[in-house]
């Protein structure tokens, strides 16, 4: 069984169950500033999850793009993977988990479906805990279908709870199904949660009937949700009795291309292998970020970081495999022609991502030889690579600290992570070109006007997302006394109606005379407020926040007016279609 068979009998099998099939959502969030990338196929139905109707019904099924970032660093072993496809079915305040669950025994043991040996499967529930009670009612609906209680295992918060997907929203205790491989036990203890490899988890039937609040307490939902999980390449591993998710039909083929570019002619050896699933794995992640049809490109700030750092650890885990050429564009073309028909965008949006990984490549392929120059010689030097090293070798070379990080571990140095994060702070605070691309505000003179223009370019970022929607984000700003010019991701000009609109906006909150407000936030702190523009998810720094009133948020090094009554009528004077789906809007204040 391999990727597309497992795809489509699982959407046929909810749609025999009168779910509706609704397409993937983008794989970057629409109305979600806590996370930057969907996660799971429940992130974007959070809010139907909540309550409000869904147009399509309360039965819903897909296949859904994920990206997941948080076990970045295990990518390399045998089933971590930061990109992923996750199919799943919902019910909205339906049927709940007597029927949930007797559908997903029917998907995995039926011989219609998938047809598993019945005798393999465990399954894990939610064992209660001062807040939510033990789930004896989805372990007795196992139990109706046959599984033995010595199989049925109870598991607390830390198994059996998912959710919410962001810091607050829709959760609740869940059942998770196991597949025994067959392996012997690793140890008396051995049981399906353990990590050993014996049983692997197939599917997760989350029972979100909870809501998370902001105060980190538990409230009830109005309404009785499913939201269940199965990744496909996990799946396709065990039916096919694969020890690695490498091995199956969306990933082998990439394997190969990469074993092939690396000239590696026996079975390669443990350092290699980690080298070609990083790679593989993050040319996967980097072309569907890239092929989204929001077409986010490489940068220094929030999910276009993420973007750079797995380009750039790509070339650098080619450069440890002696990889001399430049592959990015061919082997992210094989990624595109594996899931041209499932994810149009990907055909649509071929050329963009093609463009980009070959502009990155060549950018940072030289930087990272000679970095490694730079870095072998401060060692020759020093005998040892301080933190201060590792922040000139990210401004000056573009190096991400894990790949300074991962150099140093070859040769025993622990990077002082802290000392960087000083330095960084230190320079950001003294020089705003010590860190490149749109972390530098863009003011070339802290004159009056371009104080005042500041201000009125984050109004702008906000009205124009209020117009045009979510999607509108800074790509590029540049401040002088006579006016702001604003880069915007947008696909086409807009509408005079709408460049009214945006105006209209930005002067009514200059008349409302709302306060300007600086915090001091850390990156987390910021995203979870909401804040525009943000630099790396992991960066634990502190960076200034400023808010007008409660309409705009971003970070920003500043400088703003106290108040936007002393910004002046805003007025947009151009626009222009930039290429690349950029928009770039020059404007004055008087
Ligand atoms: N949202 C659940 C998961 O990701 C189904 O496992």
């Amino acid at each position: 069984m391999d990727s597309n068979e497992l795809r489509r009998i699982y959407l046929k099998f909810f749609k025999e169950k009168n779910h509706e099939i609704i397409p993937s959502a983008s794989i970057m969030p629409e109305n979600d500033p806590t996370v930057l990338f969907t996660t799971a196929g429940m992130h974007p139905l959070q809010i139907f999850l909540m309550g409000q109707p869904h147009p399509a019904g309360n039965r819903l099924a897909n296949c859904q793009k994920c990206i997941r970032t948080i076990d970045i660093d295990e990518v390399g072993d045998a089933n971590h993977l930061t990109f992923f496809e996750m199919l799943g079915n919902w019910s909205l305040g339906d049927y709940f988990k007597e029927e949930a669950i007797s559908m997903s025994w029917e998907f995995l043991t039926d011989a219609r479906w998938l047809g598993l040996d019945p005798e393999k499967i465990s399954v894990t529930v939610f064992a209660g805990d001062d807040e939510v009670p033990r789930d004896e009612e989805s372990a007795e609906s196992w139990h109706r279908m046959g599984i033995p209680n010595e199989r049925i295992y109870y598991l607390g918060r830390s198994d059996n709870w998912w959710g919410p997907a962001g810091d607050t929203g829709p959760c609740g205790p869940d059942t998770e199904m196991f597949y025994d491989t067959g392996k012997d036990p690793c140890s008396e203890t051995c049981s399906p949660g353990c990590n050993c490899g014996k049983y692997f988890e197939i599917w997760n039937d989350v029972f979100m009937s909870y809501n998370k609040k902001s105060d980190g307490t538990y409230e009830k939902l109005r309404q009785h949700n499913v939201d269940t999980g199965m990744g496909i390449e996990r799946t396709v591993a065990v039916l096919n009795g694969m020890e690695t998710v490498y091995e199956i039909d969306t990933i082998a083929p990439l394997v190969e291309k990469v074993v092939k570019l690396a000239q590696i002619k026996d079975q390669p050896n443990e350092e290699q292998t980690r080298a070609i699933r990083i790679i593989v794995d993050h040319i996967k992640a980097a072309t569907f970020i890239l092929g989204d049809d929001k077409q986010l490109r490489p940068s220094n700030l929030g999910q276009g970081y993420v973007l750079r750092r797995l380009i750039r650890r790509i070339i650098r885990q080619a450069n440890l495999l002696n990889i001399k050429q430049r592959f990015l564009p061919e082997l992210s073309q094989t990624v595109i022609d594996l899931y041209r028909e499932i994810y149009p965008e990907l055909a649509r949006n071929n050329n963009f991502i093609l463009e980009n990984l070959s502009q990155e490549e060549q950018k940072f392929s030289a930087a990272l030889r000679r970095g490694i120059r730079k870095f072998n010689q401060i060692l020759k030097e020093k005998n040892i690579i301080t933190g201060k090293d590792a922040f000139l070798l990210f401004t000056s070379f573009g190096f991400p600290l894990e790949i300074t990080t991962e150099l140093a571990a070859e040769k025993n140095i622990v990077i002082d992570i802290e000392a960087f994060k000083e330095e960084f702070e230190h320079h950001r605070n003294l020089s705003r070109k010590a860190t490149a691309g749109t972390f530098q505000s863009g003011l070339a003179d802290h004159s009056e006007k371009t104080t005042r223009l500041h201000t009125a370019t984050h109004l702008l970022q906000q009205a124009l997302r209020d117009v045009l929607g979510d999607h509108v984000e800074q790509r590029g700003s540049n401040i002088t006394p006579e006016r702001t010019r604003f880069d915007f991701s947008h696909s086409r000009n807009l509408s005079a109606e709408e460049i009214k609109n945006v105006e209209d906006i930005v002067n009514q909150k200059i008349q409302e005379a709302l306060p300007v407000r600086k915090e001091i936030l850390t990156p987390q702190e910021a995203q979870k407020q909401g804040a525009l523009g943000f630099f790396e998810e992991r960066y634990e720094g502190k960076v200034s926040v400023y808010s007008v009133g409660s309409f705009s948020k971003e970070i920003c090094t500043g400088p703003h007016v106290k108040n936007t009554h002393d910004i002046g009528r805003f007025k947009i004077q151009k626009q222009r279609n930039i290429g690349s789906g950029l928009i770039r809007i020059r404007a004055t204040v008087e």
